[in-house]
């Protein structure tokens, strides 16, 4: 449709027609097994909602959409198709790692492939936009939707972030297999109070500014066709409400001009919250706010034609969000052809296709951090006699926790890796994931833990007959997929006690243990780096994550994974970021500790920091060498810095070359260090390269004390190295 089409349309609406358009239902108010006046009664809308609303989500597949368009456009009064929404987090069919690992990558174009692999899949499968990226920076393990973030730097997050959405998006979303994307959560989700889900979010405007907006903006410029607002409260004031952080700042600031949906009930919350009187004024807070469509709840559709009617507020308010979502529609070509790709064969053909799979395992590969190798314990050789024991020896849930579209019978596990690898070797599954007798909840089903206390010992004692005499054993452990993600915080973020169990017991009859770990969240492991040789992150990896893993503890591939959020030495020190803010008082070592900032019982530093990452070689690195000591500010200067690093063990691998700044005075307090690049280079054994990084005056600008944005001359380091505690440097000076 052309402009002119679309304003026509539009004048052509009736109001009840608009507000159905700003209406978002899921699937079973449409799916053709489910009586509709059920969920109407419960929601507190009628059929005629129905018939109007502007989009569905969380239903999928290209027969049941095409059906469900067919079907309601033969009502529609102007014939505006459906939009079809899902969470397509990190994969349709074929699951990806989850996005904090694949931000241990620290390779855009891999994330980028792989959000085009997911959307050729749900597009194929008859989807239109995907809930994703979420690029809520975290720095709380507690938290558990950690896992779909891709870390705690906001110049990490901000890259991937946008890989993602030109992933999904392309250049034209009416293009084929391409989907809408939606940024979420606008804003700060990431920062919970105390770590716990859907909890207050306290920040001071310059951390907020500095560390939280910067990845959402980073997608919007790179095109997201959507924003989601966040559950939480800023400064006391729910997000979906705050017409200062979504007019002012996301469409003022960040030039935002697509549509903006609530999360999940998040405008009839503004009521729950006590930040409005009722639903009427909820429904008033979130047009003011510039909230286009509500999802699931009864709270636009049943306020806003009073609230209009009232001169409460304008009809104009509500053209605006109607007019972003025609366009939308427009964009993907939905009015030419409602179906866009929903294809049954094509559907079938992409599903866990060959070069999905292949994608998935590099990605994988290229997400796992080793965290510890003593003695080279890998990789393993085909000689050793290896006994693999844990519960995820054969677990198929490998994929975290948004991957029910998946099924997890596609996913490969250890053993069939490790079989096909090597015939006749012991597998013993010892215990389960879970403490005996208890349940974790998925967002489709559930998960138990039937075996008693009995049979969890047996499997115990069965696994350490079998470790006893094994050249090496592989420990398969971690936290299960359903215990990160939504609603899963944890004030205890260790691996079950059953599996830990196991683990001492296997150690005390053979030490040579590689434990292989799964996790959605970075745990404190200080248990397992004391039991465990080697310590392989894997996270959840996805599909192929079976034979990614074995692999890599073959030597195959080799680690390359840096960590995209610290491991705390323990639950205390969270939250926790590399780029903190410095004190007056750092402990000084050999120092009295008594009058600066510490712990009594724990050190400050994590267990491994961010950026830190183990390989099969090691690197060596030069000292960063600048072509000029100080830039002026007003010559619009670049300053050249190089650095010369080797391969000095005995394998090729792939290092990532991190670059940090440091300000070291400004108007207001300058974090320690921040990440402003990084390169990925592959070098066989004994090979140097150069690797040279451009700085330049706008990566030295910040948020000052008046809050004008810009960079203050003075004194900076530069630090480069394989992680953040790099301490190879050389100084500058801005004038
Ligand atoms: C959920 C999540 C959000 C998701 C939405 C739709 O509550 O907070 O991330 O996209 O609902 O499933």
């Amino acid at each position: 449709m052309t402009r002119e089409q679309l304003q026509a349309l539009l004048a052509d609406m009736t109001l009840e027609e608009k507000i159905g358009q700003v209406l978002q239902l899921s699937g079973d108010f449409y799916a053709s097994n489910t009586a509709v006046t059920g969920p109407c009664e419960e929601l507190g809308i009628d059929e005629r909602a129905v018939k109007l609303a502007g989009s569905v989500l969380s239903i999928s597949g290209a027969k049941e959409l095409r059906q469900i368009q067919e079907n309601y456009l033969k009502t529609q009064p102007h014939q505006i198709p459906l939009l079809f929404m899902a969470d397509i987090i990190n994969g349709y069919r074929t699951v990806f790692p989850i996005p904090l690992a694949q931000g241990c990558t620290f390779d855009p174009k891999l994330v980028e492939e792989c959000a085009y692999m997911a959307a050729r899949e749900s597009a194929a499968a008859g989807l239109h936009v995907t809930f994703s990226p979420m690029t809520d920076l975290v720095r709380d393990a507690r938290w558990g939707r950690v896992m779909e973030s891709t870390g705690e730097d906001p110049y990490l997050n901000g890259i991937l972030a946008a890989s993602a959405v030109k992933g999904y998006q392309g250049k034209d979303l009416s293009e084929k297999g391409r989907i809408a994307a939606c940024v979420k959560h606008f804003a700060a989700y990431g920062a919970p109070m105390a770590g716990r889900e859907y909890n207050h979010v306290e920040l001071s405007e310059h951390s907020l500014r500095e560390d939280y907006l910067p990845s959402y903006r980073e997608a919007i410029h790179a095109g997201a066709a959507m924003v989601m607002t966040s559950f939480n409260t800023l400064d006391r004031i729910p997000s979906t409400g705050n017409k200062w952080l979504m007019q002012e700042v996301l469409r003022g600031e960040m030039g935002f001009d697509g549509v903006l949906i609530s999360d999940w009930a998040a405008i009839r919350e503004l009521f729950l919250y006590g930040a409005a009187e009722d639903e009427s004024g909820a429904a008033a807070q979130a047009i003011e706010a510039g909230v286009d469509i509500d999802m699931m709840t009864s709270t636009y559709w049943n306020n806003l034609a009073k609230l209009t009617e009232d001169g409460i507020i304008k009809e104009e308010q509500i053209d605006a969000g109607v007019w972003r979502i025609l366009e939308l529609k427009n964009k993907l070509g939905l009015f030419d052809n409602p179906y866009k790709d929903a294809d049954e064969a094509e559907e079938s053909d992409y599903a866990v296709c060959k070069q999905h799979r292949d994608l998935a395992r590099k990605a994988a590969e290229e997400s796992f951090v080793l965290l510890q190798n003593k003695e080279q314990l890998l990789p393993l050789c085909e000689s050793d006699e290896v006994v693999w024991v844990g519960p995820y020896v054969e677990e198929r849930n490998i994929l975290g926790s948004w991957s029910f579209f998946a099924d997890t019978k596609d996913s490969v596990t250890i053993k069939e890796a490790a079989e096909r690898r090597k015939a006749g070797q012991i597998y013993v599954q010892g215990c389960g994931i879970l403490e005996p007798g208890v349940t974790a909840k998925g967002f489709r089903y559930d998960v138990h833990n039937s075996m008693t206390m009995q049979e969890t010992e047996a499997g115990i004692q069965q696994a350490v007959e079998a470790a006893r005499h094994a050249k090496k054993v592989v420990v398969a452990i971690g936290e299960h997929s359903f215990m990160s993600g939504e609603g899963t915080s944890r004030a205890d973020i260790t691996v079950p006690d059953t599996q830990l169990e196991l683990l001492r017991r296997v150690h005390a009859v053979n030490d040579n243990i590689v434990v292989v770990l799964f996790c959605g969240r970075p745990l404190d492991i200080r248990f397992v780096t004391a039991l465990a040789k080697s310590v392989l992150v894997v996270w959840m990896p996805g599909t192929e994550g079976g034979s990614a893993i074995v692999d890599m503890l073959y030597g195959k591939t080799v680690p390359s994974g840096k960590l995209s959020m610290s491991f705390p030495y323990a639950v205390g020190q969270v939250p926790l970021c590399y780029n903190a803010l410095p004190v007056a008082r750092p402990p000084v070592p050999q120092e009295d500790l008594r009058f600066v900032s510490h712990y009594m019982d724990i050190p400050n530093e994590p267990l491994f920091p961010f950026g830190y990452g183990l390989s099969y070689t090691t690197f060596s690195y030069g000292m960063p060498q600048l072509d000029c000591e100080v830039m002026h500010r007003d010559n619009n200067e670049e300053l050249h810095a190089c650095v010369t690093v080797q391969n000095t063990g005995n394998c090729a691998a792939t290092e990532t070359v991190q670059w940090y700044i440091r300000d070291m005075a400004g108007s207001v307090v300058r974090p320690v260090r921040e990440l402003k690049g990084f390169q990925r280079i592959a070098l066989q054994p004994g090979e140097t390269c150069d690797v040279s990084f451009a700085i330049t005056e706008e990566m030295l600008r910040f948020y000052k004390r008046d809050m004008t944005y810009g960079s203050e001359s003075g004194k900076f380091e530069l630090y480069v190295g394989g992680d953040s505690r790099a301490d190879h440097k050389a100084v500058f000076t801005l004038i």
